[in-house]
């Protein structure tokens, strides 16, 4: 949810593994073979989290940072980070680079994708597989059935990406932006046959 005129935004513009213990996985697209794990976030991330998303969306689209930290504080809401690992013989921890981030809302049994950013040089490298599908995981222990989305109507990175993930375009909202932009709703069932759009067996 991304400054909607109603004053939310969202990209709205959403486990390979357990969340909460650390999740290293080989991407091909940023540093050939570097590895990248999958963790909760933690308060001292949150300022390079807000560059990230300045640096991810044209600034009509980027959140501020009292923008930000609301969609992550809310109640019902989850931020997971993806981060590289550390080099061998590094500083054992503190040499980790925060590559994306990605903010879900389980809203009872429909779960929503705040938003997901993948700094570019990481980009085609899986990372944001990584962060949709632990945040699918956890949003589906959480007892969603269906995730739910918005994207800007011209953000063909996003829909091709969401597609490729198993979302379907539900319906078109006109004006969801401040900038007056349309959005499109996405959705993918966790639970076949929840969404509204499916057809009767
Ligand atoms: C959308 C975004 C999160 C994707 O992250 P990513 O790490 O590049 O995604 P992945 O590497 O996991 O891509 C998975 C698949 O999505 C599709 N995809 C991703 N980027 C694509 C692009 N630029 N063009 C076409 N397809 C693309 C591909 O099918 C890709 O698989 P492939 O690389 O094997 O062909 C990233 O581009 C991003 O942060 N964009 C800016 C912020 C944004 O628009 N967020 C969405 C807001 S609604």
């Amino acid at each position: 949810m991304r400054n909607r005129t109603s004053g939310v935004h969202d990209c709205a513009r959403g486990s390979r593994g357990k969340i909460g213990s650390a999740r290293l996985e080989p991407a091909c697209g940023y540093n050939a073979g570097v590895a990248f794990r999958i963790r909760p976030f933690q308060k001292a991330d949150f300022e390079v989290l807000w560059q990230i998303d300045q640096i991810c969306f044209d600034p009509q689209l980027a959140y501020s940072r009292p923008e930000l930290a609301f969609y992550m504080r809310r109640p019902d809401s989850f931020t997971l980070v993806a981060e590289s690992a550390p080099v061998p013989g590094g500083n054992g921890g503190s040499d980790r680079t925060i590559v994306g981030f990605i903010v879900a809302e389980a809203r009872r049994r429909t779960g929503h994708i705040i938003t997901i950013d993948v700094v570019p040089p990481a980009r085609r490298g899986g990372v944001g597989s990584m962060l949709l599908q632990a945040a699918e995981d956890q949003l589906g222990r959480s007892g969603a059935a269906l995730v739910e989305l918005e994207t800007p109507v011209n953000n063909m990175t996003a829909i091709q990406f969401y597609k490729r993930k198993g979302y379907f375009v539900e319906k078109t909202v006109p004006g969801y932006y401040s900038n007056q932009l349309d959005a499109l709703v996405m959705s993918k069932e966790l639970v076949p046959g929840t969404s509204r759009f499916a057809t009767s067996p």
